[in-house]
């Protein structure tokens, strides 16, 4: 089994990475085949540029050769080719940090990730079927979580997953509360879940 991690995080000490090690731990244990390859791709250190006129140009002409082999194409490739993807997103103004934006801007690639068929819609050229989503809050998430709704129509459209799962902690900054507690039970949760 192949596991892409898109790692959105930004703290050294981020809660959001301590849970999505949980489910990696716990997926590499499901692995049917035995083997667990993961591949992480750190938005952090990756620091995608957004498009601009100039490399958007480039890209639709690339695409239009149906030519993949610049770098720009690299984090589409290794999209498509994962068997599982599990994302990892501190909730930050109300959604997700700006990086994983970019890192969708950077992955809509025609004739990698998806097609579009005869009538107009999109089809997936994706193998994963499952996207776990990890986040952490330091509020209360009110619904729906923007961050997670917003990924998971990304992913079942354009990466084709069928199952779609979202493991969230909340309120770790709330005053009095006691974030490790709150992390512990998330822990348990997903350590007992069904993915
Ligand atoms: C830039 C930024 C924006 C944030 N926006 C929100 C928010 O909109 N709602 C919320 O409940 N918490 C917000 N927080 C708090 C984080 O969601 C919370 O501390 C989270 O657990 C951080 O995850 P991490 O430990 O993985 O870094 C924000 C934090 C930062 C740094």
């Amino acid at each position: 089994m192949n596991v892409l991690l898109i790692n959105a995080c930004v703290r050294k000490e981020s809660r959001t990475r301590r849970l999505a090690d949980e489910v990696l731990k716990k997926l590499s244990g499901l692995s049917a085949d035995g083997e667990f390859v993961l591949t992480e791709c750190d938005l952090q250190k990756e620091d995608i540029r957004p498009l601009n006129e100039e490399t958007l140009k480039l890209r639709d002409r690339l695409i239009a050769a149906g030519d993949y082999s610049h770098g720009m194409f690299r984090y589409a490739r290794e999209l498509a080719e994962a068997d599982a993807v599990v994302i990892a997103a501190p909730f930050w103004d109300m959604s997700f940090p700006a990086s994983l934006k970019l890192y969708v801007e950077a992955t809509m690639v025609t004739g990698l990730v998806f097609r579009y068929n005869e009538q107009g819609f999109p089809e997936s050229l994706c193998r994963a079927k499952e996207m776990i989503y990890v986040s952490t809050a330091g509020g209360p998430v009110f619904p729906p979580h923007h961050g997670y709704e917003y990924m998971k129509m990304i992913s079942e459209y354009f990466w084709g997953t069928r199952k779609n799962v979202l493991f969230q902690a909340e309120n770790l900054d709330v005053i009095g509360n006691d974030p490790e507690q709150i992390l512990q039970e998330k822990i348990r949760e997903i350590r007992e879940a069904d993915f």
